[in-house]
């Protein structure tokens, strides 16, 4: 049996696809490489010594993606990470997103179906917005979508659960990830960014290697302890091994028509500012950094409550900060660029 990871090269498919040869798996990889690059596969070979199935197919290309399944006949687990990212690009080519992340998991979906293939989709804590609680359980009521990204997300996980509901033999597990930060601790995978970093990590390692001039604070007055934005950011280690826990419990309850949503974070939260102090720590470098004006649309605090997976799929995250910061850092001082 081979497990499917789409966007399998990017930044958690990557390490997702690593934990599952280093798990004895066997792997189909297909990235249309939009987004990230070929030697990623040779990152992934350096740290397992296996190298895995590889396709450069663009799961909307409904021919590319029939063939996939006839080729590889014996797909027993899909893992869907291919979809744009930027919420600022969604914002303005919303047609873009919907196209392609609703496009292709419909695509995607229909030869899941055809087989009860388990399924595992990539959701986002943006679906919670700026939620009335904290931490943030799964129950919390979904608010209006702040972005096309978002609401590909949001309709997104709409459409997995329907799906579920009218075919009693499929089941799915929905994974809403919270922060993702962080590289493998060998350094020869991590994030690879395209153009200027938009989020926060990536952003501060480059300044930090004098790429950026200056790290800007998105918000200084904001209602939190020192006024800045609170996130839970989680290890992409831990974040790869929570679909290993999934995979494994719908591999093991398989054709019981599920369909679950799952919160992965650490449940803690943490500001920018102590963020920044944290890396400094943790790596003795010094980040430069001013404070800006609050970026439009941001939510002022959100982390999650983790304890349904823990007790369900029986995951939690390992890895500190300081660890997940460390790796961002030695990571991006690999980097040639
Ligand atoms: C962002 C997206 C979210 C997406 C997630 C994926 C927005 C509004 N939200 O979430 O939809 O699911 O990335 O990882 O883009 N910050 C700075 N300076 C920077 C960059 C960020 O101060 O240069 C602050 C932000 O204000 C925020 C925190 O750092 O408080 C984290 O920001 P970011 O890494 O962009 O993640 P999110 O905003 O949580």
């Amino acid at each position: 049996m081979k497990i499917l990871v789409t966007g399998g090269l990017g930044y958690i498919g990557s390490h997702v696809t690593t934990l599952l040869l280093q798990n004895g798996m066997e792997v189909v990889v297909v990235d249309n490489l939009e987004n990230t690059r070929i030697d990623v596969l040779d990152g992934i070979e350096s740290i397992t010594g296996k190298r895995p199935n590889f396709k450069q197919i663009d799961v909307c290309d409904s021919n590319q993606l029939k063939a996939l399944f006839d080729e590889f006949s014996d797909i027993g687990g899909i893992i869907h990470f291919a979809a744009h990212k930027s919420v600022s690009e969604s914002v303005n080519e919303p047609l873009k997103y919907y196209d392609n992340n609703l496009g292709g998991l419909q695509q995607l979906l229909k030869h899941a179906l055809a087989k009860a293939v388990p399924f595992i989709f990539s959701s986002s804590c943006t679906v919670y917005g700026q939620s009335d609680t904290l931490p943030i359980s799964e129950n919390e009521p979904l608010k209006q979508a702040t972005s096309p990204y978002g609401s590909t997300k949001k309709i997104g996980e709409q459409i997995i659960e329907d799906c579920c509901r009218a075919n009693p033999d499929f089941n799915a597990i929905l994974l809403r990830y919270f922060n993702p930060v962080g590289a493998h601790p060998s350094a020869k995978i991590g994030e690879l960014p395209k153009g200027i970093p938009q989020n926060l990590v990536p952003y501060l390692t480059q300044t930090v290697k004098g790429i950026r001039p200056v790290l800007k604070v998105f918000g200084s007055s904001y209602n939190t302890p020192d006024g800045t934005c609170i996130r839970d950011y989680i290890h992409v280690m831990d974040l790869a091994d929570a679909h290993i826990a999934s995979l494994d419990y719908l591999l093991k309850n398989k054709n019981t028509s599920s369909c679950e949503v799952y919160n992965v974070g650490t449940g803690r939260g943490v500001s920018v500012l102590e963020l920044i102090q944290t890396f400094e720590e943790a790596t003795g470098e010094k980040v430069p950094y001013e404070f800006a004006d609050p970026r439009p649309g941001d939510t002022v605090s959100a982390y999650a409550d983790a304890s349904k997976i823990e007790k369900i799929i029986g995951w939690k995250a390992k890895y500190s900060l300081e660890e997940s910061l460390s790796s961002s850092w030695n990571w991006e001082k690999n980097l040639n660029s």
